[in-house]
């Protein structure tokens, strides 16, 4: 049994804990906020039988073997170095840091005290987008020439003190949504050759809309994030013998079209509640294994991804008050 604790009980860690739930031999045993009352409630919701007022004193008691960090994305690199700090195994909320320098002072950590580390890429694990990326990798579309990917919806009526809108919580749409058709590209072509981006502002300073071309020897991807309105969130992978739809939204999918000529498959591969229960199951793998990190998943991979959202925020111009 994996003893989970879940570190910061806002939004995301009340999807997780459901799903959390639906995958055997794991567990959530602790909880810790800010509050020990929130806390306290948080696991009286999921059944967790221990409650903690503030992160440290989770890490230090011996009620869990592996703690999801799910705070803003500010925190991500000081919470996760201080609970690697106590020897604890982490899955960290993507993206794993703000930027480059971040991440690597946290692998650097796990490296040093042994335990694992990943970020909870969770569309990696999606069991649609696994399949997607074989077909590729094993040429079902021919060369692919042309990538879509797209994230987005309104968040302009947030609380602008919220995570989303202030630029002192790493705000915008780069960090929190772009990461999806970022990752995307970088799963299914690799590091681009080279890239051009271009953004909208909003008034609390963070960038709100940005748009990405991604040059590769043989292909373009084109791919977008906003907080301005919805997309429609369908990929779109184009090669020269075929296309493959991933269904809406496809981060969190259920399942793709594959196109070829007049023949078309409409393929339902489904998932188990909302998603998060197969990176829950990658983390258990790992550990039971004794791996200190994914073959899906790796540090390498976070690095590359880190250092492609680092070049579209250097390209536009988005840079956070606490980074200068
Ligand atoms: N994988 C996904 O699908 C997905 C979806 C949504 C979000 N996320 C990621 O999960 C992380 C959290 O997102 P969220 O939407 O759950 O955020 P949220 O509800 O705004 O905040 C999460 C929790 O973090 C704690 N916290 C610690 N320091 C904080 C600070 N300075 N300001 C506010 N809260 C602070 C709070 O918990 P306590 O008060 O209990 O300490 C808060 O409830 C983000 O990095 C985001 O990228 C991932």
């Amino acid at each position: 049994m994996i003893r989970w604790g879940i570190v910061g009980a806002g939004n995301i860690a009340h999807t997780f804990a459901k799903d959390l739930a639906l995958v055997k031999n794991n567990k959530l045993n602790a909880v810790a906020s800010r509050s020990l009352e929130k806390a306290k409630e948080f696991a009286y919701t999921y059944g967790a039988p221990n409650s903690f007022g503030s992160y440290e004193e989770m890490f230090k008691s011996d009620t869990v073997d592996v703690v999801y960090i799910a705070t803003p994305h500010t925190s991500h690199a000081e919470v996760s170095l201080l609970a690697m700090d106590y020897n604890k195994n982490v899955l960290c909320e993507k993206p794993m840091g703000v930027n480059l320098g971040q991440v690597q002072e946290m692998l650097d950590k796990a490296k040093e005290k042994k335990v694992f580390l990943m970020e909870a890429l969770w569309s990696r694990f999606n069991p649609t987008i696994r399949e997607v990326k074989k077909l590729v990798d094993n040429n079902a579309i021919g060369e692919v020439g042309y990538l879509k990917a797209d994230f987005a919806f309104y968040g302009l009526d947030r609380d602008e003190q919220g995570r989303i809108l202030n630029p002192d919580l790493a705000g915008g749409s780069i960090l929190d949504i772009g990461i999806y058709p970022i990752f995307l590209s970088y799963l299914l072509l690799g590091m681009p050759k080279a890239m051009t981006a271009h953004s909208k502002f909003y008034k609390t300073g963070v960038e709100i809309q940005t748009a990405m071309i991604f040059e590769y020897e043989n292909a373009l991807s084109m791919l977008y994030s906003g907080l301005s309105s919805n997309s429609e969130m369908k990929a779109e992978i184009a090669g020269s013998l075929g296309s493959i739809f991933i269904k809406p939204r496809w981060h969190e999918t259920t399942g793709y079209i594959l196109e070829k000529g007049e023949e078309v498959s409409d393929v339902e591969v489904g998932k188990l509640g909302k998603g998060y229960t197969y990176e829950i199951e990658e983390v258990q793998r790992c550990l039971e294994n004794g791996q200190l990190e994914s073959d899906l998943w790796s540090h390498q991979n976070t690095v590359d991804l880190c250092s492609l959202m680092d070049s579209v925020r250097k390209e536009v111009g988005i840079r956070f008050p606490f980074e200068s």
